[in-house]
């Protein structure tokens, strides 16, 4: 059996935000790399490893296989369809896609709105856009956090189904739960200044919130 192997910043930041003793369901699992990691940690009870795709679900059983690890499960499927109420879920990860691709998925699915169900949000792109549809949805945001990996600042959101939809617009999106007085959030929140200021060029509709978090970054 091979050595297990160490996880980047990124997934590890989605493995800090698991619940210990998890039944968790990693979607858009692809090599399988967290469940896994979390399972030879015994972090978690069990694993459903989802994926649309069945090449990457491949890679991921062959993970499974070369470090010795039986109690995860592979699933074929789009986003949380694959998950039956007789599986008992109690943390979704779903990391590494767009934020509109992970707003998408959680819309679909009724699964997302038990208010149990610790969902742990990873958004390579757009996490305003999740960020404004979990609010207006009723999620509520309970923790974000930001690490740099490979030189690329992410960041990694918690948040659970309470019913109680509130309207995100302004900075809010942009800020979310961020502690400005982490330097990766900090970072975080500069990419955000830089992405909008080149928007800014061609659309002056975001002036103002530029201007905003340009003020928040200063104080
Ligand atoms: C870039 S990989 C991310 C792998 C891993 N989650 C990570 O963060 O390192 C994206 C994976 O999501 C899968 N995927 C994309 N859209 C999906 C969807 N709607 N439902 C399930 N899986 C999806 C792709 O097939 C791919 O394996």
């Amino acid at each position: 059996m091979d050595k297990l192997y160490s996880l980047d910043n990124r997934l590890q930041l989605c493995a800090s935000l698991v619940r210990p003793s998890a039944r968790l369901v990693d979607v858009g699992t692809d090599h399988a790399l967290l469940p896994i990691w979390l399972l030879k940690h015994g972090k978690i009870s069990c694993a459903i490893a989802s994926d649309i795709n069945s090449a990457p679900l491949e890679s991921g059983r062959a993970n499974a296989q070369k470090y010795g690890v039986k109690n995860i499960v592979f699933r074929l499927g789009a986003g949380l369809s694959t998950i039956l109420a007789d599986d008992k879920i109690t943390d979704a990860v779903i990391a590494g896609m767009g934020g509109e691709v992970i707003a998408q998925i959680i819309s679909d699915s009724g699964l997302a709105r038990d208010k149990d169900l610790n969902l742990i949000l990873q958004p390579m792109t757009k996490s305003e856009e999740l960020i404004a549809f979990l609010c207006e949805n009723g999620f509520e945001i309970q923790k974000q956090k930001c690490t740099v990996s490979h030189g690329k600042c992410y960041t990694v959101i918690s948040a659970s189904y309470s019913g109680n939809a509130v309207q995100a617009d302004g900075i809010f999106p942009y800020i979310g739960k961020l502690d400005l007085s982490d330097e990766y959030s900090l970072l975080f929140l500069k990419n955000h200044i830089k992405h909008l200021e080149n928007k800014c060029k061609g659309d002056k509709n975001y002036l103002q919130i530029l201007n905003e978090l340009k003020r928040l970054v200063i104080l």
